[in-house]
C-alpha cells in the first residue's frame, strides 16, 4: 500500500519535512515526478501511522510543504483502468456524482474523464466532473475549492466527491484517491489577514515557517518543548510553532520593541482564530540576539518551566531588500554586514555560554548573485567558522520566490558531540 505526497514548489524541503515529521529516512520516499513522492507504508517501512483518514488529516495539518495526500486503492493493467475507474465513480454516493481524475506522468485524463462522464449520463446518473489543469494535473486549489478530498477542512469524511490519481507503473496503472488537501484559505488568512503585517522587512510565508519548525522539532512534539525565534519580526515562526498542537511553547524576541509587540498581537489573533487559549506569557520580548539581556532571556524561555528541549528557529535579517542584483563592489559589504550579525548570534549559543542549549537550530541564510552572476552566500562564508565553534550543519533545501533576488538556504544546525 502506497501513500502519495504532492509536494508543491520546493520538493527538497518538503521531502525533508516529511521525513522529519514521520521520523523516517528521506531515502524511503520514491520520487515519481518532480513534485510527487510515494511512500510504501506496509511492512517495516518505519511509517509511524496508518492510512486512516483521521491520521492522514492530522498529518496534512502538520505539513507546510505537502499540498495533498492520496491513498492507493488498486493496481491493474492499463487496459482495464477505464472500466475500473468507471466502477469507482459509479459506486460513489450522492445526488450528483462529482469527480476529477489527475495523473502523475503521461496519461490522458481529459479523455478518460469525458468518457466516464458520458457513459454515466447514458445510464441516467447525474455527474459533475472537474477537468485537470494542463491535461493531467488537478491543482490543489481545484481540489480544495471543489471539496474533492475525502476529508473536509473541518476533518469530516465526505462521500459526495472524489479525486482519483493515476500513476503508470510499467504496464500497470496504480489508482489512488485523494484523502486530504491543504486548507489554502486558512494559510492565506494567516498570510494576509494578520493584524500586524510587515511588508517592509519581509515576512516568512506561513508554509515556510511551518516547514522550518517541523524541520527543527520533527517528531519531538510534547509538553516541555520550546521553540524560540530570536529574530521574530512579526511572529510567523512563533505562530506556526504554537499551532503545532498547543503542547509546544513558542516564544520570540526582536531587537525592535514594536516587532516583538507585533508578534504577541499576531499570536493572540491566531489563537483566537482557532479558539484556543494561550499558555501564560510572555510570548515575545525586546532583545538583541547578539547580546541578549540574561534576565529577560530567562524570563522568556523559562516561564512555564525549563525548556525540555529547546529548539531555535529563525530567519535573521536578510539584508536590505534588493531591487536588482548586487554590484560586484557591494558584495563584500553585504557579506560582512550579514556575517557579523549571524556570527554574533551563533556565539551566544555556543557550548559553555548558556545553561540550556538548543537541541537543534533551523536557520535561514540569505544567498544572492552579483550582476556578473557570481554567487554570494552567507552560509558559504560562515560554514568553516561554524564548524570551528563546534556546530554541525546540514543544508535542507532552498526557498526562493521567482521575483526575489534573495534565495533562502535552510540550514539545520546541531552541536558536534
Ligand atoms: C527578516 S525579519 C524576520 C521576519 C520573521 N521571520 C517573520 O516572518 O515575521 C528579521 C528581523 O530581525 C530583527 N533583527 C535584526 N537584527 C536583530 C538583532 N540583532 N537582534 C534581534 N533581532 C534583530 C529585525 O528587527 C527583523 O524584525
Amino acid at each position: 500500500m502506497k501513500l502519495l505526497f504532492f509536494t508543491g514548489s520546493w520538493p527538497e524541503l518538503s521531502r525533508n519535512e516529511l521525513a522529519a515529521v514521520l521520523g523516517v529516512q528521506s531515502g524511503q520516499f520514491t520520487q515519481l515526478e518532480k513534485s510527487v513522492l510515494a511512500l510504501e507504508i506496509d511492512g517495516d517501512s518505519g511509517f509511524p501511522g496508518d492510512n486512516s483518514l483521521q491520521y492522514l488529516h492530522a498529518l496534512q495539518l502538520r505539513l507546510g510543504g505537502t499540498t495533498k495526500i492520496a491513498v492507493e486503492l488498486a493496481c491493474m493493467p492499463k487496459a482495464v483502468m477505464g472500466t475500473a475507474l468507471f466502477e469507482q465513480v459509479k459506486a460513489q454516493s450522492g445526488e450528483r456524482l462529482t469527480f476529477a481524475i489527475g495523473a502523475v506522468g503521461q496519461i490522458n485524463t481529459r479523455y478518460l474523464t469525458g468518457m466516464i462522464s458520458q457513459e454515466l449520463k447514458k445510464q441516467g446518473v447525474k455527474v459533475r466532473f472537474i477537468e485537470a489543469k494542463n491535461g493531467s494535473e488537478v491543482s490543489s486549489a481545484q481540489t480544495f475549492t471543489n471539496k474533492l478530498a475525502l476529508m473536509t477542512a473541518k476533518g469530516e469524511v465526505q462521500t459526495a466527491a472524489r479525486e482519483y490519481v493515476l500513476v503508470q507503473d510499467g504496464a500497470n496503472v496504480r489508482i489512488s484517491v485523494v484523502a486530504t488537501v491543504q486548507d489554502i484559505a486558512w494559510y492565506s488568512k494567516r498570510d494576509i489577514a494578520i493584524p500586524k503585517p510587515d511588508p517592509v522587512s519581509g515576512m516568512l510565508p506561513p508554509k515556510l515557517a511551518q516547514m522550518m519548525v517541523n524541520l527543527a522539532v520533527g517528531t519531538d512534539v510534547a509538553p516541555g518543548v520550546v521553540v524560540y525565534d530570536p529574530f521574530c519580526g512579526n511572529g510567523r515562526v512563533v505562530s506556526e510553532a504554537w499551532l503545532l498542537g498547543g503542547v509546544v511553547r513558542a516564544v520570540g524576541s526582536d531587537i525592535h520593541l514594536e516587532r516583538s509587540q507585533d508578534t504577541t498581537t499576531n499570536l493572540e489573533w491566531v489563537a483566537a482564530q482557532v479558539g484556543k487559549t494561550l499558555p501564560t506569557g510572555p510570548y515575545s520580548l525586546q532583545l538583541d540576539a547578539t547580546n541578549p539581556e540574561q534576565q529577560l532571556l530567562e524570563q522568556l524561555l523559562y516561564t512555564g518551566g525549563i525548556p525540555d528541549p529547546l529548539y531555535i528557529v529563525a530567519e535573521p535579517f536578510l539584508g536590505m531588500p534588493l531591487r536588482s542584483p548586487l554590484q560586484s563592489n557591494q558584495k563584500q559589504a553585504w557579506l560582512e554586514e550579514l556575517s557579523k550579525l549571524y556570527l554574533g548570534f551563533f556565539e551566544q549559543w555556543k557550548p559553555g555560554v548558556r545553561d540550556v542549549l538548543p537541541k537543534a537550530m533551523v536557520v535561514v541564510f540569505p544567498r544572492t548573485k552579483t550582476q556578473a552572476g557570481e554567487e554570494v552566500s552567507v552560509f558559504g562564508n560562515l560554514v568553516d567558522k561554524l564548524s570551528q565553534i563546534g556546530y554541525s550543519t546540514v543544508a535542507l533545501g532552498c526557498y526562493q520566490r521567482p521575483d526575489s533576488y534573495i534565495a533562502r538556504d535552510i540550514i539545520r544546525i546541531t552541536y558536534r558531540s
